[in-house]
């Protein structure tokens, strides 16, 4: 009986075929077996003892070379897939996401007009989330931000402005910033998800330099800068931190204000929030004789208006499908 057939086999499934040739129910070794009853009592036991021994070294022979041949299987995987990050690659084969993209493009026309671009932390305490923004404990327009909470009373921030109080406690007067960053709340559906992006504007300076009108002049050119040829318009509406308060719309891009089901038929996009600076925000930074007005807006609204992009959470996937389409 030859077991050379075990080291000669060259992959997995030759193996395989060499066992069942050995070992199968009809296998040699099996058949050995099975005609074992045609012997006499005293060359059964003499043979059956060389079949058990040969039997065990067919199967020690054959885990053996299984395990090299796995080993091997496995060092080829590896050779083939092996990726060389040090490689200098000189054409990028990524795009620069939407949101990013969009984002770029708000911030770039604000510090053209001299904005700063300021900063906060993403984990917040109650005052500068808050508190500072005239929305004492207890506010009902508190419930309109589903807060995440930590245990010891710091939370996300649920909005930009809190960068509107830090950069008025850390400056005077006159401030002109935006603040763009990551903000939290809880929601998640087609239009909305945990974590997404806003950019905070603040202007302020003596009292009767900051108007309404400059506001009003300063959104509608960068919302024709965004979107093109748009009509605008300020609808009356409520803020803790600003009085008066507006939101922003634009005619629908979709249907040129004709109506359609992107805009609920109303011909308009809401996009964003603003007003004048309440004096109570002043008083919390300690500002006296100024005035001023701020804005706020999604960023990731923005990105799937420009790109028409219809679910959000798309956006957050990573899938490079979505990505090849901004190359
Ligand atoms: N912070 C507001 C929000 O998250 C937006 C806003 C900012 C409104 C500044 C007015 C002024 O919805």
């Amino acid at each position: 009986m030859d077991l050379s057939d075990i080291k000669n086999a060259l992959s997995l499934e030759e193996l395989e075929t060499v066992r069942v040739k050995l070992l199968g129910k009809k296998g040699i070794i099996s058949q050995k077996f099975k005609e074992l009853k045609n012997l006499s009592e005293e060359e059964r036991k003499k043979v059956a003892k060389e079949l058990n021994e040969l039997k065990e070294k067919a199967l020690e022979l054959i885990a053996q070379k299984r395990k090299e041949l796995e080993e091997k299987l496995l060092e080829e995987k590896l050779k083939s897939e092996r990726i060389d990050v040090t490689l200098f690659n000189p054409k990028p084969t990524g795009a620069i996401h939407p949101i990013t993209d969009t984002m770029n493009k708000i911030v770039d026309f604000f510090t053209k007009l001299n904005f700063s671009v300021e900063t906060g932390p993403l984990v917040e305490d109650d005052f500068h989330n808050f508190e500072a923004l005239n929305l004492p404990k207890y506010h009902p327009a508190r419930d309109m931000q589903d807060t995440f909470y930590f245990k010891d009373g710091s939370l996300l921030r649920t909005h930009t402005s809190p960068v509107q109080i830090r950069t008025m406690m850390k400056q005077k007067p006159p401030i002109r910033m935006i603040s763009p960053g990551a903000v939290f709340r809880r929601d998640y559906d087609l239009t909305h998800t945990p974590m997404f992006h806003q950019v905070e504007g603040l202007v302020v300076d003596e009292k009767g330099k900051v108007s309404f009108a400059n506001l009003k002049f300063i959104l509608e050119t960068f919302l024709i800068h965004m979107f093109g040829d748009v009509k605008v318009r300020f609808r009356p509406s409520f803020f803790p931190f600003t009085e008066p308060s507006a939101e922003v719309d634009i005619s629908c891009i979709f249907c040129n204000g004709v109506g359609c089901r992107v805009c609920s038929h109303t011909g308009w996009l809401e996009v964003l929030g603003c007003g004048v600076v309440d004096p109570n925000v002043f008083k919390a930074v300690g500002y006296e004789n100024v005035s001023g007005y701020a804005f706020g807006l999604g960023v990731e609204r923005f990105a799937m208006l420009l790109n028409k992009i219809n679910d959000l959470r798309s956006m957050y996937e990573g899938d490079i499908r979505l990505m090849e389409q901004f190359k």
